[in-house]
């Protein structure tokens, strides 16, 4: 359809989500916990990586391919420099139609209050904040570093002021660690305009002690929501979409749930992930990245190399790993961390 590029199994390529960096001042135990990034920890050298340049240069073929979505994620990707100067270079880009990328941000909210209208004015179009709990004893925990939840909420509000509208909030759920939150998340978001979407708990990279056992599936938390308020099933916006979509009978607005374990969306997966360093990632299970700095860097590079190379990687493609959980889980332990993929 549409000249589209696609992959073995007929995916195009739709997004991209580009990693700005790998730091993060959280410390979510299901991403980065503690005992493994210490101050010890080595992070990405700056000089590894990509510049706005760089950046602009592997966004502007992968539009050229026919992508329509950049999301920036981290790390945290509010913690880099000049962010918004980022921003209003993406934002200039063209899709195949002429037409403006679609410009996502995922952020944990902490600086978003500081930060929140200079990116609305530099061309950010969506945004979505993670917030695992609302009670601030817990929210404190899970974010590992005592952050407070008022002040996500500020940035929330921050954002909203801003101008930007239908903000997606992010909620990793864990059965017996946060699942008593999701439903005093589901009261405080109701009405508010702002699109809660519960995920489940996955077992990304390598260090973030995932047991299937804190998989609360989602169909057992939408009953329990369902239960209080009840829900009617809302059709996908578009294909390839992370979330089931649901409305409060009530007329209270939109919730989503990311079922990556229960029900894998692999069928439709139209995801590519860049990391800051400039690595190519099909899958956010896949084993390994493709370098894209040498070409990047090198002398003879040029733009139609790139964009072959990246058309070359994407063809080739035949990623389904949560669809095979099962059978992939043991064979592949060097899985990428979270924080360097970005989710
Ligand atoms: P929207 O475009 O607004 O729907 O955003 P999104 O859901 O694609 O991105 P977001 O950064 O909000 O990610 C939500 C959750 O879905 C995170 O836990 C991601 O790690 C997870 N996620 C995003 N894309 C994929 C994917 O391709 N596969 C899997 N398994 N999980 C994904
Ligand atoms: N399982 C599910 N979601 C995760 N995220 C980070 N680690 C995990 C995990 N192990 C979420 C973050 C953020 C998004 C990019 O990914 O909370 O909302
Ligand atoms: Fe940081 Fe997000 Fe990972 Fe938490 S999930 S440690 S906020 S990158
Ligand atoms: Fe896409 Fe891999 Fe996620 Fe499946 S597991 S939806 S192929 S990123």
């Amino acid at each position: 359809a549409d000249g589209a590029l696609l992959d073995r199994r007929q995916r195009p390529w739709r997004d991209l989500r580009i990693s700005l960096t790998d730091r993060c001042n959280f410390r979510c135990g299901y991403c980065m916990p503690r005992s493994r990034f210490g101050p010890g920890h080595r992070f990405q050298p700056q000089a590894q990586l990509l510049n706005f340049e760089e950046i602009a240069q592997v966004a502007r073929e992968a539009l050229a391919l026919g992508v329509r979505t950049l999301r920036l994620t981290g790390g945290e990707p509010l913690l880099r420099r000049d962010l918004p100067q980022l921003v209003r270079q993406l934002a200039a880009l063209r899709t195949l139609d002429g037409t403006p990328p679609d410009l996502a941000l995922t952020t944990n909210g902490s600086l978003l209050a500081g930060q929140a209208r200079e990116l609305r004015d530099a061309g950010l179009g969506r945004l979505t904040v993670s917030l695992d709990a609302l009670d601030d004893a817990v929210f404190r925990r899970m974010n590992d570093v005592g952050f407070p939840v008022s002040e996500v909420l500020r940035g929330l509000e921050a954002a909203c002021s801003a101008g930007f509208e239908r903000i997606k909030v992010n909620m990793v759920v864990r059965r017996g660690v946060n699942d008593g939150e999701a439903l005093p998340l589901a009261a405080h978001f109701r009405g508010s305009g702002m699109v809660l979407r519960f995920i489940e708990f996955m077992d990304a990279g390598r260090h973030n002690g995932w047991k299937l056992d804190e998989v609360l599936p989602s169909d057992e938390l939408r009953a329990r929501i369902a239960a209080r308020w009840p829900l009617q099933p809302l059709p996908a916006t578009r294909g390839g979409e992370t979330a089931q979509r649901w409305c409060y009978a009530d007329g209270a607005g939109e919730i989503g749930f990311i079922s990556s374990v229960s029900r894998a969306f692999c069928g439709d997966c139209t995801r590519a992930r860049l990391t800051a360093d400039g690595r190519l990632f099909t899958c956010l299970f896949a084993a390994q990245g493709h370098d894209l700095r040498p070409l990047l860097r090198g002398a003879q590079g040029g733009e139609a190399q790139l964009r072959e190379q990246l058309a070359a990687i994407w063809a080739r493609r035949t990623d389904a790993y949560s669809e095979q959980r099962e059978q992939l889980r043991p064979l592949r332990p060097e899985r990428a961390d979270m924080h360097v993929l970005g989710g």
